[in-house]
Order: C-alpha cells, then sequence, then structure tokens
C-alpha cells in the first residue's frame, strides 16, 4: 500500500478550510486520518469527505501527535498560539495566516515560483502568502526572470470572500437589503460594500499605506528573493464574491515587448493567458477565474508612458490559488520530500 499522511485543517469550516478539503479531494492527497478543527462553536457537526463523515474537533483539546501536515487557516492569532505547538508534535505547519511570513526561520512559498526554498524550514512552519501576492508572483516570476523587473504598481480589486464567509454574507445580505429599499449596517466591512468599492485592506500603517498593501511589498522581495524590488501598491476591496483582479503596471530592468511577454507568460506553470483585444477577450472573476485554478493573465501592452514599462491584468481564485491551491500544493511538495 502507498504511504499516507494523517493531515490537519485547522479553521475547516471556514471559507479557505473548506476549499483546502475539496483541494485534497480533487488532487486525491494521499490522507491517513483527517482531522477538521474549528471553534467549539462548530466540534461536533459533521462534514463529508469523499465516502467519509468526519466529526469538526475543537482545536482547543485536541493532541496534534500524529498529525503529518497541518493546514493552518484560522487567523493569524490562532496560528501564533498553535502552530509552534503542531510543529513541536512532528507536524509540518503550512500556515495561510500572516503571523509567520516575515519570519527569517519561516520560507514564503509559491509553488510555481520558489519550491526550493520549502526544505529549509528550520521551525517547521512554511508559510503561504497572501492572495494578492501570489497571483501576481505567479505571472511576475517569469518576467522577472527573463528581464528583471525593477518596479511594479498595483491596483487590486479583491473579493470579499477574502474576507471569509462573513464577508461573503454581509455582500449578500446586504445587497439583497438595499435591492428591497431596506437598510443594512456595515459590520464586517468598514462601510457599505453593496454596489460600492472600499480603498481600505487590513489595518492603516504609519506610511500611509494599509497592511494589505505593505504585505505586497515584503513578500514580493522575499518570495524573488530580490530585495531591490519597488512595490507600489493600493488594495481595494469590490463586491465580488470570488476573484481577486489586478491592474499592473511594471518597470522592467530591460525593454520586454508585449509580445515576448505574452509567449514567456504562454509557457509559464499556472498561468493562462486570455488576451484577446475584443468584448469578452480577457478573463474576469466571474467568466473566468471562480472556481478555477490558473492564474488568468489578459490586456498584455506596452506601457504608452514609459519606455520599459508594460501593463497587465492578473485575475485568479483568491480562496484558490490564493490560498486552499497553493497550501495543498505545498503538502505536496512535502510529499514529495518524503517519497
Ligand atoms: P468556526 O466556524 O468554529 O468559527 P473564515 O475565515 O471563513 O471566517 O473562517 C475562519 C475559520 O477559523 C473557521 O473555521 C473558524 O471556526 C476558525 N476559528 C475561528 N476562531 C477559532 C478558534 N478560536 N479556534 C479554532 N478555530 C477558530
Amino acid at each position: 500500500m502507498s504511504k499516507t499522511y494523517n493531515v490537519a485543517i485547522v479553521g475547516a469550516t471556514g471559507a479557505v478550510g473548506e476549499a483546502m478539503l475539496s483541494v485534497l479531494a480533487e488532487r486525491q492527497f494521499p490522507i491517513g486520518k483527517l482531522h477538521l478543527l474549528a471553534s467549539a462553536r462548530s466540534a461536533g457537526e459533521k462534514i463529508d469527505y469523499g465516502a467519509r463523515k468526519i466529526v469538526v474537533e475543537d482545536l482547543a483539546g485536541f493532541d496534534p501527535a500524529g498529525v503529518d501536515i497541518a493546514l493552518f487557516s484560522a487567523g493569524g492569532g490562532i496560528s501564533k498560539e498553535y502552530a509552534p505547538k503542531f510543529a513541536a508534535a512532528g507536524a509540518v505547519v503550512i500556515d495561510n495566516s500572516s503571523a509567520f511570513r516575515y519570519d527569517d526561520e519561516v520560507p514564503l512559498v509559491v509553488s510555481e515560483v520558489n519550491p526550493q526554498d520549502l526544505a529549509n524550514r528550520p521551525r517547521g512552519i512554511v508559510a503561504n502568502p497572501n492572495c494578492s501576492t501570489m497571483q501576481m508572483l505567479v505571472a511576475l516570476a517569469p518576467i522577472h526572470r527573463a528581464v528583471g523587473i525593477e518596479r511594479i504598481n498595483v491596483a487590486t480589486y479583491q473579493s470579499v470572500s477574502g474576507a471569509g464567509r462573513s464577508g461573503m454574507e454581509e455582500l449578500g445580505r446586504q445587497s439583497a437589503a438595499m435591492l428591497g429599499f431596506q437598510t443594512y449596517e456595515p459590520a464586517k466591512f468598514p462601510v457599505q460594500i453593496a454596489f460600492n468599492l472600499i480603498p481600505h485592506i487590513d489595518e492603516f500603517l504609519d506610511n500611509g499605506y494599509t497592511k494589505e498593501e505593505m504585505k505586497m511589498v515584503w513578500e514580493t522581495r522575499k518570495i524573488l528573493g530580490d530585495d531591490r524590488i519597488q512595490v507600489n501598491p493600493t488594495a481595494v476591496r469590490v463586491p465580488v464574491f470570488y476573484g481577486h483582479s489586478e491592474a499592473v503596471h511594471l518597470e522592467t530592468r530591460q525593454k520586454l515587448s508585449a509580445a515576448d511577454a505574452r509567449v514567456l507568460l504562454e509557457a509559464a506553470p499556472g498561468v493562462v493567458v486570455v488576451d484577446d483585444r475584443a468584448p469578452g477577450g480577457y478573463p474576469t472573476p466571474v467568466t473566468h477565474a471562480a472556481g478555477t485554478d490558473p492564474v488568468y493573465v489578459g490586456r498584455i501592452r506596452e506601457d504608452v508612458s514609459h519606455p520599459r514599462g508594460l501593463d497587465l491584468w492578473i485575475v485568479s481564485d483568491n480562496i484558490r490559488k490564493g490560498a486552499a491551491l497553493n497550501a495543498v500544493q505545498l503538502a505536496e511538495l512535502v510529499v514529495k520530500e518524503r517519497s
């Protein structure tokens, strides 16, 4: 019989946890024992995994001994408290929160970009990047390797699922209420999200950027292993359920034509180019990304305002490639190491 791995999902009842479970099943991950962990509120609920019915367990009372791989997506506070305990008990922790991303002893890995970094994990923890950084770098890493990227200007259009299940509920309920001429007070988001845009994700920092924006600066440099890259993001929450989009403006070190960029992107692992310069000939969250794996790139063109400028439109499912899929791909790299 082929080797199996005991897997725990921490935050299994959340938007990302649920997707982790689907992706593990779709990719036929060699699971032995499967532990679904959440808060005491969800303990006792049953979740289907193929033919199995798995009872959700309370993380607080769970003994991690015997877990080989733990996928965490229950927020930074939970990761800070429990990930080291799981690692000490012998599990490889793949953490979707930002708790350890900037720790020098924790690799930050996009499976298509820097899989080699996964092996060096003295704390037993591997960090899964932020969703916006993830999809951007799947597309930009091949360009950076070919001609060098000097500067990235990026505006994101981020779906509400990035804020978890309660974010989706707020958009749904608020939209329905407003269409019925009712009011629905914002709770999850700082202001109304239905039929609106919010240029504010995560907390404000002293430099005027938000933490979500600075994650893209810090994580890009760490993943590409190049501190010279300048990144200037504006992160915006939009009333879309699944799929983040990004308008990316690059300044490369050497000139790269749009035609050569297209050739590089068409050969890039994890990327699908959708760029027909006709109505509908570009990716959108609804028509392409939601529920699928690739990072889609369209609107590839040379920047009329800069001699080494290139513009791209990058769209991907933030819950899948931006979180659950990459986490499972990292778990697959762990399996590969051990086989
Ligand atoms: P629960 O459903 O029991 O609250 P989302 O990002 O979609 O909001 O999901 C967050 C995930 O993190 C859920 O699975 C949630 O479980 C879990 N979670 C939140 N707080 C805790 C906690 N204190 N202990 C364990 N899991 C938690």
